[in-house]
């Protein structure tokens, strides 16, 4: 009987020793200890023995008893900090792994260039203006001098809503409408950054929507000379500062003098090449000095006021540039064309 126990508690420690899991563990201490086990059933055969043996048989049972339940206990323990260590090695996180880059989006290009000319105008001190896209005759055309039946209204095609409403041709409107706002009192300091519509056929320096920026100076004491400054700080920020500016006599009718802006041709300094067609200059802008009709049907005393305005294309600025060579590119939104213009990437 003796040794039968001590078999016993050596195939228990045994498999114990080589138990894998809690549950193997378990199915163990069930089969060694449980009330059918063969402990329950060795002791059993208790009853043949002396008086004397019996108690240290007895003895001998617990001894074995203890021996495998604290050997269980102890392996419960090593496998339960094994299940522990498994749990965390799987769930670990490399914190020094790259995260996943999210995909930022990004300013248009016109977008950018139209920031840029505001930043450099709110520099100098001048204010953003805007007005409605779909506008009245009167200011798109009449407060500008331009009254019906003009010739010179046949050089912006219009598309019109009805008879006195129109998509505007372009941002000089918001002119007429801040002064017609101040009263009649200067000074007026602003650009006005849009979009504008005409009735003309794609291409690629055609679009029937496209945007401009409208600036306009008014103050005692304004002059020709002003304008001039004025541009020529535009040109040498937005183009670089070996640019040179020339102002050519031109017609508008808002205007008296007015001007067509050029600056010098980067690709050839200034000798001729194919980008500014063999003359050494690139036409940039319109400008001039307010009309002095301008000034009166919206208010202002042409007497004492005096002021300049320019018209620009941020499309064909962004287009010289960065070398774009179809005005197309900015609208039909290739990303392709896009990310070329991208910060993040
Ligand atoms: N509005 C003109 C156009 O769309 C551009 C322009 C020219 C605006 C001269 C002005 C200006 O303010 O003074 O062609």
């Amino acid at each position: 009987m003796q040794e039968r126990l001590k078999e016993l508690q050596a195939e228990a420690l045994d498999k114990i020793a080589q138990a894998a899991d809690l549950k193997e563990l378990n199915d163990i201490r069930v089969a060694f200890l449980g009330k059918k086990g063969p402990i329950t059933e060795v002791l059993k055969g208790m009853g043949k023995l002396s008086a004397e043996e019996r108690p240290k048989m007895g003895a001998l049972a617990n001894e074995v008893r203890d021996a495998i339940s604290s050997q269980i206990e102890a392996r419960q323990t090593e496998l339960e900090a094994a299940a522990v260590e498994l749990k965390l090695a799987a769930e670990k996180i490399d914190v020094t792994l790259p995260g996943r880059p999210v995909k930022a989006g990004n300013h248009h290009p016109l977008t950018r260039i139209i920031e840029e000319i505001e930043d450099l105008f709110i520099g100098m001190g001048y204010t953003v203006a805007e007005g409605p896209e779909v506008e009245q005759d009167y200011y798109n055309f009449e407060a500008l001098n331009l009254p019906k039946g003009h010739p010179a209204r046949d050089m912006q095609d219009s598309f019109y809503i009805t008879e006195e409403i129109l998509l505007r041709t372009h941002t000089s409107p918001v002119q007429a409408r801040t002064m017609e706002k101040r009263q009649g009192k200067g000074p007026v300091k602003i650009i006005c950054p849009g979009k504008v519509y005409r009735r003309d056929n794609d291409d690629a320096t055609h679009s029937h929507q496209f945007t401009q920026i409208e600036g306009l100076v008014i103050d005692e004491n304004i002059r020709l000379s002003d304008l001039k400054g004025t541009l020529d700080v535009f040109a040498k920020k937005m183009f670089g500062a070996d640019r040179e500016i020339r102002l050519r006599p031109s017609f508008f009718p808002f205007t008296e003098p007015s001007v067509e802006m050029d600056i010098s041709c980067k690709m050839c300094g200034g000798h001729g090449c194919s980008t500014c067609k063999g003359t050494g200059w690139i036409e940039i802008l319109g400008a001039g000095m307010v009309h002095p009709n301008v000034l009166e049907m919206a208010g202002y005393d042409s007497k004492r006021y005096t002021g300049f305005a320019f018209g620009m294309g941020p499309e064909r600025i962004a287009m010289l540039k960065y070398g774009i060579d179809d005005i197309r590119h900015f609208y039909t939104n290739d990303i392709r064309f896009l990310k070329q213009f991208s910060v993040t990437e």
